[in-house]
């Protein structure tokens, strides 16, 4: 049986708060499901906004956050919103990223151009590189934080030297993706689950900072339809415009679930954290005993990590190519991965931790096997 380390969902239970809370909303229920406005629920909203100040953003209001059906909507309504067709519409991407952007930013009629960061440099992005890479037509620029494939997790020092570039070029929005906020891994005693940095909390004089988020990831709620955006005042008011012409409301027990979460968002993270740590360590362990020793840094964020294969790949096919078939070989010897060609990065691979402990044991094994007989095969030993 195939064993997928790719799935971008961890293995989660539903926190018990937030299905109670769903179940409440039903129970009783004597007439129609309760719609909110388009924008979300105030309760929620309000929840949201507070939760953001407490973590620096002290001009984030209820006003500014937009819930909606999922965090790809919530992209791809921020998209379609801010890029022209035709005008100013390229979306500055720093990679290895998320594979999902290109065709969410391609239906909204801009076009990615990708901005490859170094393994060898832990993948910073330096201000200089960033000003360099910045030009007219650049309408966003887009980050993960942390960073999904490499878990890499930008500093509010990293984010305050990139905004001192972003803030000399005001027709420039910066989105940020947090939709892996809660889950971080960090060997501070004082603060091991802290929430990443948001960029909610560096000043924004100029109104280019939006946050994307959702509750799949680090709040466990994959399969909700719930995710969320914080914009400048006059983006959020479009964007909730946008949401009544297009979408309507997420459903009131989904909300519910989102409220019931954001109030225990902090406790649910770090339960997370804790129950993935186990598998995390035995994720980097046997990567690190697998022959060649693949290259890989042990990631601040995410339940993923990022290992280089490239020494296995077919010297005889361009990278792409090279790096699609050993992902699809590696599924014909029984383990499913994200191919690090979709993220930029062909010859790496994904692997999720966020699966049973014996699943990933056993992917291992098969891993282990495969990158021997791929060795012998290449003539690397
Ligand atoms: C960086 C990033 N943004 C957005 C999404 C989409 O999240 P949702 O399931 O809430 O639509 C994902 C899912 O894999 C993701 O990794």
């Amino acid at each position: 049986m195939l064993i997928s380390l790719a799935s971008g969902y961890g293995d989660f239970a539903v926190p018990a708060v937030a299905l109670e809370a769903a179940v409440q909303s039903l129970q009783g229920l004597a007439g129609p499901l309760p719609v909110s406005e388009a924008a979300g629920a105030p309760e929620l909203r309000a929840a949201l906004a507070a939760r953001y100040r407490q973590r620096g953003a002290a001009q984030v209001r209820a006003e500014h956050v937009i819930i909606t059906p999922g965090t790809k909507a919530a992209l791809f309504a921020v998209f379609s919103e801010v890029l022209r067709p035709g005008g100013a519409n390229e979306v500055l991407l720093p990679t290895p990223n998320w594979f999902g952007f290109g065709e969410l930013v391609r239906r909204a009629g801009g076009q990615l151009r990708e901005l490859p960061l170094r393994p060898a440099d832990d993948y910073t992005l330096a201000p200089a590189t960033l000003r360099q890479a910045l030009r007219p037509e650049t309408r966003l620029l887009l980050l993960t934080n942390p960073n999904n494939p490499t878990g890499r997790r930008y500093t509010a020092a990293e984010w305050a030297a990139l905004l001192g570039v972003t803030g000399d070029f005001p027709g420039l929005l910066v989105l940020s993706d947090e939709i892996y906020e809660g889950i971080v891994f960090d060997d501070d005693p004082a603060a091991p689950y802290a929430p990443a940095p948001t960029l909610l909390a560096q000043p924004d004089p100029h109104g280019q900072h939006v946050v994307v988020s959702g509750f799949s990831k680090s709040l466990a709620l994959a399969g909700w339809g719930l995710g969320l955006v914080v914009a400048p005042p006059a983006l959020a008011a479009r964007l909730a415009e946008r949401q009544f012409a297009l979408a309507g409301a997420v459903p009131a027990p989904s909300q519910a679930a989102a409220l019931a979460a954001t109030g225990h968002a902090e406790a649910i993270g770090a339960a997370l954290c804790r129950q993935l740590q186990p598998n995390r360590e035995l994720l980097l362990a046997g990567l690190r005993a697998l022959p060649g020793q693949p290259d890989f840094a042990a990631p601040a964020g995410t339940y993923y990590i990022f290992a280089d294969f490239s020494r296995l790949l077919a010297p005889s096919l361009p990278p792409l190519a090279a790096s699609k078939a050993l992902t699809a070989e590696l599924a014909a010897a029984g383990v499913l991965a994200v191919d690090g060609g979709t993220c930029g990065a062909p010859g790496f691979l994904r692997l999720s931790y966020a699966v049973a402990e014996t699943d990933l044991r056993e992917a291992l094994r098969r891993l282990g096997q495969f990158v021997a007989a791929r060795h012998r095969t290449i003539k690397l030993d």
